[in-house]
């Protein structure tokens, strides 16, 4: 088989993993006789021309590091006609065979844009902290990201703990919920704010149900509070929740916004396999001649997913997970209701 020019890009929100899953192409790549290049800040490599080779030396002592070593970006030109024009001209130009793109659903949008202008293969791989791409259980720099949130909010619990307070703590996720379940149900938060339990009309039967049962608390032996809330759900977010709680019951609440913490850091062992399954099966699913296709990874099976419905967003937090938590707080308020 004649080797493959591959064009490699990383788009979007960085994930930790990304690093580890370029390293895996380009090893793979390399078996096979294929060429790599790399296109630097996402897609305004791919629009500017920003491109360097990739070979084995250039991926070495790379799995472990945090970031992408191709740097990342938005690129609203991409939403332009002019821009995805420009791009498929660089593909042209340099002769690429397979454009292969990590990222998240908006970058997987950029590849369904390029592909009505383009012959090549195309194919995608999910790196997201948010995991909010269908077909796939994880996308690679979930499980990193969670584990982050995890260790930060453990340490809140500790002063929280200390000083009998209540905290609320925002994190990441874009539209969906899967980092705030997560990460609310590993630290036993008292309360998870998300897209599955919650909608802005029911606001403040909300509040009052927080502030009932930070009151109800406020007889345990354990008196700390934690608020775990989704980003871009509550109308004016942690800041504003943690307002209208001392406005309207005069609980004080300290305050976190997680933030790119969550992006960073050297990627765990899950999130580094994940990206060493997928990259190494990016390539053979090139050399298959496959293309408008995601790799994915479903009960452990490596699987192939259309673009087109890897960015459906129809994956949710599992229901157990969902009630599992639910019936956890349900069992909190019967105590309550004994010790009073
Ligand atoms: P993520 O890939 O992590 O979801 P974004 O949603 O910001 O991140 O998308 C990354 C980039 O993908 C955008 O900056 C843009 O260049 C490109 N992109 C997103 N949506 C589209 C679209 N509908 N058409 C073409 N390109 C898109
Ligand atoms: O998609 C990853 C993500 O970190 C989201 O969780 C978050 O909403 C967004 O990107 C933040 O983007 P930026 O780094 O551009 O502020």
């Amino acid at each position: 088989m004649k080797g493959k020019t591959i064009g490699i890009l990383t788009s979007g929100g960085d994930a930790p993993g990304m690093n580890a899953t370029i390293r895996a192409i380009v090893l793979a790549a390399h078996k096979f006789d294929h060429q790599c290049i790399g296109f630097m800040h996402g897609y305004n490599g791919l629009i500017h021309q920003q491109h360097k080779t990739l070979v084995p030396d250039d991926v070495a002592n790379v799995i472990h590091k945090g970031g992408t070593i191709l740097k990342s970006a938005r690129c609203p030109e991409m939403l332009t006609e002019q821009g995805i024009t420009q791009a498929v001209q660089t593909l042209t130009q340099l002769e690429i065979d397979v454009l292969i793109v990590i990222g998240g659903d908006g970058s997987f949008n950029g590849m369904l844009a390029i592909e009505k202008l383009w012959q090549g293969q195309l194919i995608g791989l999910p790196g997201t902290i948010d995991n909010d791409i269908d077909g796939t259980d994880f996308t690679i720099g979930f499980s990193t990201a969670i584990n982050t949130a995890i260790e930060a909010i453990d340490k809140i619990r500790d002063t929280a703990d200390a000083f009998d307070r209540v905290f609320v703590i925002e994190l990441m996720g874009r539209q969906s919920g899967h980092i705030a379940f997560n990460v609310g149900i590993a630290c036993g938060a008292e309360q998870i704010i998300s897209f599955e339990n919650f909608q802005q009309l029911q606001k403040q039967q909300k509040l009052n149900a927080i502030i009932e049962d930070i009151s109800a608390h406020r007889s345990d032996a354990h008196k700390s509070y934690l608020i775990v809330l989704a980003e871009n759900l509550w109308p004016g977010g942690a800041h504003e929740l943690a307002n209208q709680l001392k406005q309207q019951a005069n609980i004080d609440c300290g305050l976190c916004i997680l933030g790119h913490i969550q992006r960073g850091g050297s990627p765990v062992a899950k999130d580094r396999i994940l990206a060493t399954r997928l990259g190494v099966a990016a390539v053979q699913a090139l050399n298959d001649g496959k293309t408008g296709v995601m790799l994915g990874e479903l009960k452990n099976d490596i699987v192939e997913v259309p673009l087109s419905l890897a960015v459906c967003h129809t994956k949710h937090v599992a229901d157990n997970l969902v009630s599992a938590h639910e019936n956890i707080l349900a069992l909190a308020a019967q105590h309550h209701k004994t010790v009073l």
